[in-house]
């Protein structure tokens, strides 16, 4: 029995997560909270949003007063912690925010769960959902592990790195029941167009430039969202405390073949020409400070508990369009609004 606190459970992994918690455990007693940024979105979580072990509160994990009442009133057993600020891109232009967020946010829930748990930590866990992106980048050869040093390169992806530390810091100084996975990079449905795959989706169907970043040859480890969730379902449950897992789907693309994928599915689909959505293809200026490779080896949570992805990237790539070609009001809530601001402020100098 646990009653579960998720945070970050309005946005693309979170509202994974809290669906497949909900629906999977019915005896737990989930509250989620969000602040709903511009990437939280209660739509992601239409379908379970009147279940009976459910609950949502809008909230910000930075707000430790906020932080004391909702442990005082649900005495939670557990934390599944993904509320973050996630865009790479958004870090460059705002770094603070991502402190903010990840770092002090991190930092409040840790403290209220240690203030709140008294230092009596039996049944109790602590979950932090981490990036690949914490290890750094890699050359043509090699893996990140969970040996792998720290380097992080980004403001996002030290803000990630920081948080995890102060995770480490929280379990080895208080002994803190904590648990943390770092994962690559997910696709699938509820991802917001700001990212890679979303995004060219989004502007094939429009048929607007795709944004290829630098030559294109920056690579990526990608893995379906759902097999994602199920890797922190394992590990909640048999994972050991104070260990990290990397979970990774070892399926490593370049950014150029990837999009050319998108277009040679979507051109079928759409009923285009053969090569019609390549045409959209635009090289544009590249991201500051860009990491070349990221690549998991997810042998350790293979081995010690027996998870592994599920899906063929080309099977999960083609749910994930149809998922978007049949949710087309969900993709225009979302990109109406604030996102035209940012795409011009992104995209237009470039
Ligand atoms: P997302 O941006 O889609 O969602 C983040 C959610 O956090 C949103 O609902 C947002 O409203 C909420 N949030 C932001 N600031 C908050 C605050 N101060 N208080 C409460 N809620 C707040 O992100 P995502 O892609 O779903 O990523 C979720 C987690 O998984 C993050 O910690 C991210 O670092 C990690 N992660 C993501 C990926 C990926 O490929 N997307 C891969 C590995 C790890
Ligand atoms: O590796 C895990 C990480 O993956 C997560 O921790 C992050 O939250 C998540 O955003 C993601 O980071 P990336 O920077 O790898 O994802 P993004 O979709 O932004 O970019 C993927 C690749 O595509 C990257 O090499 C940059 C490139 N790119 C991205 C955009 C948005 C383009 O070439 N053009 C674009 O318009």
């Amino acid at each position: 029995m646990h009653t579960v606190l998720i945070t970050g459970g309005a946005g693309f992994i979170g509202s994974h997560l809290t669906r497949l918690f909900v629906t999977k455990y019915s005896q737990y007693k989930i509250v989620n909270i969000d602040k709903l940024t511009y990437a939280g979105n209660l739509e992601n979580l239409k379908d379970i949003e009147h279940s009976p072990n459910y609950e949502f509160v809008k909230g910000d994990i930075t707000d430790l007063p906020f932080l004391r009442s909702l442990f005082e009133k649900h005495q939670f057993t557990a934390v599944l912690h993904c509320a973050a600020e996630s865009h790479v891109d958004r870090s460059i232009t705002d770094p603070l925010a991502f402190v903010t967020t990840n770092v002090v946010g991190t930092g409040c829930l840790l403290q209220t769960a240690k203030e709140f748990w008294k230092d009596n930590f039996d049944n109790k866990i602590f979950y932090h959902i981490s990036t690949d992106e914490v290890y750094g980048s890699l050359g043509k050869e090699g893996f990140f592990t969970e040996e792998t040093a720290y380097d992080p390169r980004s403001p996002y992806s030290a803000s990630k790195a920081a948080s995890d530390h102060l995770v480490r810091a929280f379990y080895h100084t208080y002994h803190m029941p904590v648990k943390i996975s770092n994962c690559s990079n997910n696709y699938g449905p509820f991802h917001f167009p700001e990212k890679l795959i979303p995004l060219c989706i989004h502007n094939i169907i429009n048929n607007k430039p795709l944004p290829i970043y630098g030559k294109g040859e920056n690579i990526r480890d990608w893995l379906y969202v759902e097999d994602h969730v199920r890797a922190i379902d394992v590990i909640f449950h048999t994972g050991k405390i104070g260990e990290t897992y990397n979970i990774g789907g070892h399926n490593e693309w370049t950014n150029i073949d990837l999009v050319k994928e998108l277009c040679k599915q979507m051109d079928l689909k759409l009923g285009r020409e053969t090569g019609a959505s390549e045409k959209l293809i635009t090289y544009v200026k590249d991201r500051a400070g860009h990491d070349l490779r990221y690549a998991i080896d997810a042998t350790k949570l293979k081995n010690e508990l027996g998870w592994m992805p599920s899906l063929q990237f080309e099977e999960g790539i083609s749910k994930t369009i149809d998922w978007y070609l049949n949710n087309t009001e969900w993709l225009n809530h979302v990109t109406s609004g604030n996102y035209q601001n940012y795409y011009e402020q992104q995209y237009d100098k470039r």
